[in-house]
């Protein structure tokens, strides 16, 4: 088994795959598509971070190619119809760095409504400016988050615990935590809470979701954070309605165009502006999250090529038996039309082979089943499931 790990993952991870056996080799940058092609031939197990496209081209060129693993929380880099159709199973970390983007919301939130980015450039300017005007506790003023998923549901727990009142606003039906309220639309948290947060994900249909007509539904004086996806956001019209004193602040940490390296220059047109923090995208940067990541990612992808299991995966039904101890273990990644199962179990029981556990699970177009058993099997099974058409990928363990 090898690995290639791109884009400087945590060291955990080659270790953790090393010490399951695989020969890993690590980069610390992105790799272009052509690039990628030609690296991987050999490689079984990918591992990358947000950099790094995986294209379909990429995964037709990858005939060694298991498993893929984002170690991070997004997938939109990853052509995941691509994958699943070669039978290549997709894994990343969702909860890894959740607590880290909450914590870094609340520093900023904080900061904000304290006015501290203009107090500390001031100091830094030598202007000793004491005074409270402008300056407000957190407690008490109105939280409006909008994406209620992993982040903002923790963010919702963390900042009531702070004594602020928490109102949200998702488009799936959410589960409110604690005393938040859920608003029926987005006009309406606009226009009830002191500071808007957006935590949804990257799907398509977010692209520039939140522009000048959103801006003017907020409350005069009010705060806006975004620490989901730059392409969410209008940073024009975030910067007019800034400039206007409309909003009293805004943090971003996330743009639609990023430097590609560090040290590269970072062109916004948010700069400069009073009351505005700007980080480079490290929402979820810290060594605690990097190391969470790089553990439960590395493990995904050795309990993958190692036992079948894959649970968690983001384009594969998920499975997870536990390690076999002798005997063999055939996994078998299939269309999900009918009677699949029933064949694979015709074609054991063809070639005299008995079945000692078995899971099925299907998710959307895939089927997919694990089946130990006792005894090493003729080459002809191996050969007959692979030819059955609804076959995607079949794999002996
Ligand atoms: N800044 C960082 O470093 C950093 C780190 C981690 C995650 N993120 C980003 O944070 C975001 C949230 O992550 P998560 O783990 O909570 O994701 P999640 O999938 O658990 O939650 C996203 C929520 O947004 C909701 N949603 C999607 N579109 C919506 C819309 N238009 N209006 C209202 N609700 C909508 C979804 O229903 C879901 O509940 C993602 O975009 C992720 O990429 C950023």
């Amino acid at each position: 088994m090898r690995a290639l790990l791109l884009e400087s993952v945590h060291p955990d991870a080659a270790a953790i795959l090393r010490s399951a056996g695989a020969a890993v080799e690590t980069l610390d940058r992105a790799l272009g598509e052509q690039a990628l092609i030609e690296a991987l031939a050999g490689f079984q197990l990918l591992g990358i971070r947000s950099k790094t496209e995986v294209t379909e081209a990429v995964f037709e060129e990858a005939s060694d190619l298991l498993a893929v693993g984002a170690f991070c929380i997004g997938t939109n880099q990853i052509d995941l119809a691509a994958a699943g159709d070669r039978g290549i199973a997709v894994f990343n970390a969702p909860f890894s760095n959740t607590r880290s983007v909450v914590e870094l919301a609340v520093a900023e939130i904080i900061a904000m409504t304290r006015r501290l980015t203009e107090k500390n450039a001031g100091m830094h300017a030598g202007l000793w400016d004491k005074s409270a005007e402008a300056a407000h506790e957190v407690r008490g003023r109105r939280l409006g988050i909008v994406g209620y998923g992993n982040i903002g549901a923790q963010l919702s727990v963390l900042a009531e615990a702070l004594g602020m009142s928490v109102y949200f606003y998702d488009t799936d039906d959410k589960l409110a935590m604690g005393n938040a309220r859920r608003c029926a639309t987005l006009a309406e948290l606009l226009g009830t809470v002191d500071v808007v947060t957006l935590h949804v994900d990257g799907r398509r249909g977010n692209l520039g979701m939140f522009g000048d007509d959103q801006f003017a539904l907020m409350r005069p004086g009010s705060l806006f954070l975004n620490l989901s996806r730059g392409f969410v956001v209008d940073h024009h019209a975030l910067r007019v309605h800034i400039e206007s004193g409309h909003l009293a602040g805004a943090a971003v940490d996330v743009f639609p165009q990023e430097p590609a390296g560090r040290g590269d220059e970072f062109v916004s047109e948010l700069r400069g502006l009073p009351n505005v923090i700007l980080t480079p995208h490290i929402g979820g940067s810290t060594e605690e999250a990097q190391q969470d990541i790089g553990h439960y990612v590395a493990g995904k992808l050795r309990d993958y090529a190692h036992d079948g299991n894959t649970t968690m995966s983001v384009n594969l039904p998920h499975l997870s038996l536990p390690p076999r101890h002798g005997g063999r273990r055939i996994v078998h990644l299939h269309r999900n039309v009918p009677g699949v199962l029933a064949k694979i179990n015709s074609l054991l029981a063809e070639h005299k082979v008995n079945i000692e556990g078995q899971l099925l699970d299907t998710r959307g177009e895939y089927g997919y089943a694990i089946t130990d058993i006792a005894v090493d099997y003729p080459s002809a099974l191996f050969d007959s499931l692979a030819a059955m058409p609804e076959t995607i990928r079949v794999r002996s363990l």
